[in-house]
């Protein structure tokens, strides 16, 4: 088995930004288990449940090394301790528990920690401190032209694109700020654009079921029509100043 360091990354950002879709991407790239936990998942009622579930999760990862673990929406098991406002203070024994974990991790090689969030102004700083996420990763907004291209690429592999499509200009009259979950529902509301066209032809007699749905320029104006951006530009200034306080600037 090849040796590993001790590897915590974290990854944070605005909703939407593909941060789930990296944590999956590494998987798939790298051959190692992979073990998914969305912290909502972890959270129990029941007295020393919840700490159970944390130890459960890096038994798990220990006996399957080498081995990726990612805590996707971490925000939400690990709020500011004392702020939580919860009466048994569960959230304060399951953050004490992650960070035991983290600590006793150094010695056991094999075991890869990624954590995400969408809301990092909640996470317990203690999380934070050097050798356990040390390594935050910002995961931000496409707000070149052509990023957006590249994602908008990415999403219509699958899809079949009229040839008169221009891509190009598709991206040139999107908003400036699209983050690649608001690139898909375009696309998504183009596809549903392209369905109805096509049943109103069928209906028509003009067109037939055994030609496929092709996504037409006309289908994307009529999706950018209604669009508009999920992340709002207060939001985005929000999550640049966390950036630059998170990375010590
Ligand atoms: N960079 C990207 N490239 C392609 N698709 C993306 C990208 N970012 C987001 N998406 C699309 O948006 C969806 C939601 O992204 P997700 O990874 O769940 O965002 P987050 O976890 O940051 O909130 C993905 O399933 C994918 O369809
Ligand atoms: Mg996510």
């Amino acid at each position: 088995m090849p040796h590993f360091n001790k590897f915590v990354n974290f990854g944070y950002g605005p909703p939407g930004t593909g941060k789930t879709l990296l944590a999956k991407a590494v998987a798939t790239e790298c051959a190692m288990t992979f073990l998914s936990v969305k912290g909502p998942e972890l959270i129990n009622m029941y007295v020393g449940q919840s700490e159970e579930n944390i130890r459960e999760v890096f038994h798990k990862a220990r006996s399957a090394v080498p081995c990726v673990v990612f805590f996707d929406e971490l925000d939400s098991l690990a709020p500011n301790r004392g702020r939580s406002g919860d009466s048994g203070g569960v959230m304060d024994r399951v953050v004490s528990q992650l960070l035991a974990e983290l600590d006793s991790l150094q010695s056991s090689a094999g075991v890869f920690v990624i954590g995400a969030t969408n809301r990092p102004d909640l996470l317990d700083q203690s999380l934070l401190r050097p050798g356990r996420f040390d390594k935050l990763v910002y995961v931000g907004i496409n707000e070149d032209r052509v990023s957006q291209l590249q994602v908008l690429q990415a999403i219509l592999r699958k899809f079949q694109l009229d040839p008169a499509v221009n891509l190009q200009d598709v991206v040139d009259r999107c908003p400036t700020r699209m983050t690649g979950a608001d690139l898909y529902a375009l696309c998504s509301d183009a596809m549903t654009a392209a369905i109805k066209r096509k049943i109103q032809q069928i209906n028509d007699g003009l067109d037939s079921e055994d030609s496929p749905v092709l996504l037409s320029a006309e289908d994307f104006s009529s999706a950018l029509k209604n669009f508009r951006p999920s992340v709002s530009e207060a939001e985005l200034l929000r999550y640049r100043s966390i950036h630059q306080e998170l990375s010590g600037q």
